[in-house]
This record gives structure tokens, sequence and C-alpha cells, in this order.
């Protein structure tokens, strides 16, 4: 079994997200998963241009170069995803959205749902778990 764990807090292993996300992995490798560890801070991110060409003209493809070329191949065949984000005004970080909002290419199967051709969602094919962490309220 195979486990991302995304580390979205802007202060990466210095974080109280980075604490309880990778003791987490800790437990899931000593069961014998398989765990790859992202630390969003330390990859370049821009923002999603809402082209939507990752479906429409370059399919599964972003038009954009940056670090998410390499996030992107690091989601395929996950059994779990791992999201240890802090709660940021009732939401994430802004580049944990910028990261969330460029994995739009993993949802082409969304387009080909529009589309009558599957009754597949790409988040149909792992587990998801969300760990986060606040201060006020
Ligand atoms: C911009 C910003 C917004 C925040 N919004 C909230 C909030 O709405 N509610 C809350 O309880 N804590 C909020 N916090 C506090 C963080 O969630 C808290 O400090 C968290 O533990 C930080 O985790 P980290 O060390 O993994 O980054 C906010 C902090 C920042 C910097």
């Amino acid at each position: 079994m195979k486990a991302l764990i995304v580390y979205g807090s802007p202060h990466g292993k210095m974080s109280a997200t980075y604490r309880p996300g990778s003791n987490f992995a800790k437990g899931l490798k000593d069961e014998g998963w398989a765990i790859d560890e992202l630390i969003i801070n330390d990859v370049e991110i821009k923002h999603c241009l809402g082209c939507c060409a990752c479906w429409l003209k370059t399919p599964g493809v972003c038009v954009q170069k940056d670090g998410m070329e390499d996030v992107i191949q690091r989601h395929q065949n996950i059994d779990l995803l791992v999201l240890a984000a802090p709660l940021y005004f009732y939401s994430v970080p802004g580049k944990v959205k910028d990261y969330w909002d460029r994995n739009m290419p993993l949802y082409l199967s969304e387009s080909r749902k529009f589309a009558g051709q599957t009754d597949k969602s790409w988040t149909d094919s792992f587990k998801f778990l969300l760990i986060s962490t606040r201060d006020f309220q």
C-alpha cells in the first residue's frame, strides 16, 4: 500500500502540523506502507490560470512548467492521500489552495464524466485524510 503525505504549512518541518503528519507517516511505515512525503513550501507552484487546457487541449497536462509536474506524478497509484495543513481563516494556506487547484489535471476523469464517457472520479481510487491544527476559533 502506498501513501502520499502532503505537508501544507509555510513553516515546513518546523510546523505544528508536521508533527502529527510525520508521526502518522511513521506509523504507516511501521505497518509496511510505502511512504512519499511532500513539503508544499519547498515546491515552486504557480497559480492556476483557469484556462482548463489540462482538460480540453492537452488532457492531463498543465501548460505551466514548474514543480507541479513532479507533484502530479507523485499522486499516481496512491492508496491514501494525507494532507497535514493548518487552519487559515476557515480554509488552508494560500499555497495549499494553489497546490489543490493545480491538481486539476488529475481530475481529468471529471471532464469525461460530464461527457458521459465514464462514471469514475480520480478521487475514487484512494482514501483521503486531513490532519489540521488551529490556535484560536
Ligand atoms: C493567516 C493565518 C490565519 C489563521 N486562521 C486561523 C483560524 O481561522 N482559526 C484558528 O483557530 N487558527 C488560525 N490560525 C492559527 C493557525 O491555524 C495555528 O497557529 C496552526 O497551529 C499553525 O500550524 P503550523 O505550525 O502547521 O503552520 C491562523 C494563522 C495564520 C497565520
